[in-house]
């Protein structure tokens, strides 16, 4: 079809997961299944995220999270969306949220994996109508499987991650994410209810022309990334921000660009969260051939240390990163 309007129904996230569990010879596929279980979850708050503003989920939910933000009702209502579908799968053991204190230890007799998961990213354009997510990263637990939860199985670097992913609920709603074999991409049909392969081995581009950081937090950061921030306007290239993780990197990835969330006197670590951020968006850039620091090493490389860690970020095309990791180590 010329017009390229042609709708082709093709394979199905279901269909693909399986024709991929290959790819884990001694796997018994649970790790499969959990990946479903995750895009079950992703409907449902898909569905409640498009009526929102009819059904009065708008708004702030009246509690602050453990890290001081003040949580919104879809926040809450995504962060029990999510425990419910991993703790009735009973793949995972163990879960650790933006929206909870402490771990959940799921007491799970079986469980093998461990879920670090933002249900809900980029709270502050839920009542606006802008693009939010889901960010997740899976690890297999490293103590024996029912036993209690320990620290160890938590408190992993990122290079452990068995999977990884972000759900965009955007103009259409994504899923992407990787087991380490490549990134794919989703795209969901609502009529049919499922996720469909659109976006197969998603590479980025080595270098771009997006630039992504809140420019309002200038005066507060170190004169390296001023410096790399006035170079990309002496190009001319794009500002684009949308204050949510998932949308911000979602186009960069694709089209070539850099975000950076650098320290800044208000937040000396950066904001995002190494354990349900930071680290599932640095296996997926890594997988498509981009790059992701905290302006000096891998983000991967990080060893946790607390649950709601920060860390500054900078993540996208690979020549922009290193640029702007150059520019910001000459001026510390
Ligand atoms: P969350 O909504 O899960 O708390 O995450 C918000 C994060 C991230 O999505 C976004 O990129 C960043 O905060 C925006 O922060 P600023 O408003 O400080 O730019
Ligand atoms: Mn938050
Ligand atoms: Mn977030
Ligand atoms: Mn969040």
């Amino acid at each position: 079809d010329q017009s390229g309007l042609a709708y082709s129904v093709g394979t199905t996230l279901d269909r693909f997961i399986k024709s991929k569990q290959s790819d884990f010879p001694f796997a018994s596929g649970e790790l499969s299944q959990l990946l479903r279980d995750i895009a079950l979850a992703s409907k449902i708050v898909n569905r409640e995220t498009n009526r929102a503003g009819l059904s009065n989920i708008g708004g702030a939910f009246g509690q602050t999270n453990i890290q001081g933000e003040e949580q919104q009702k879809l926040d809450i209502i995504a962060n029990i969306r999510f425990i419910r579908a991993l703790s009735k799968g009973g793949e995972v053991c163990a879960i650790v949220s933006e929206e909870e204190d402490a771990v959940i230890d799921l007491q799970n007799k079986s469980g093998k994996y461990v879920v670090a998961i933002d249900p809900l990213d980029g709270s502050s354009n839920i009542d606006v109508n802008i693009s939010i997510g889901t960010i997740f990263s899976i690890y297999r637990r490293k103590t024996q499987v029912g036993s209690p939860i320990q620290k160890e199985d938590i408190m992993q670097p990122g290079t452990e991650q068995v999977a990884s992913g972000y759900v965009l609920y955007g103009s259409s709603t994504m899923l992407v994410y990787t087991t380490g074999f490549g990134v794919n991409g989703f795209t969901y049909e609502q009529s049919l209810g499922e996720f469909f392969l659109s976006h197969p081995c998603i590479k980025s581009p080595e270098d771009g022309q997006i630039y992504s950081i809140n420019e309002g937090t200038q005066d507060e950061w170190e004169l390296g990334i001023k410096d790399y921030i006035d170079t990309c306007k002496s190009r001319k290239y794009s500002a684009r921000y949308i204050g949510s993780l998932v949308a911000d990197f979602h186009r960069n990835l694709l089209k070539g660009g850099i975000y950076l969330y650098p320290a800044t006197q208000k937040n000396p670590n950066g904001k995002l969260r190494l354990l349900y951020e930071a680290n599932a968006m640095a296996f997926i850039a890594e997988q498509a051939g981009a790059v992701a620091t905290d302006g000096n090493r891998r983000i991967l490389e990080i060893k946790p240390e607390s649950l709601h860690q920060r860390t500054p970020l900078f993540i996208g095309s690979k020549k922009m990163v290193e640029e702007a990791m150059t520019l910001a180590s000459v001026s510390i």
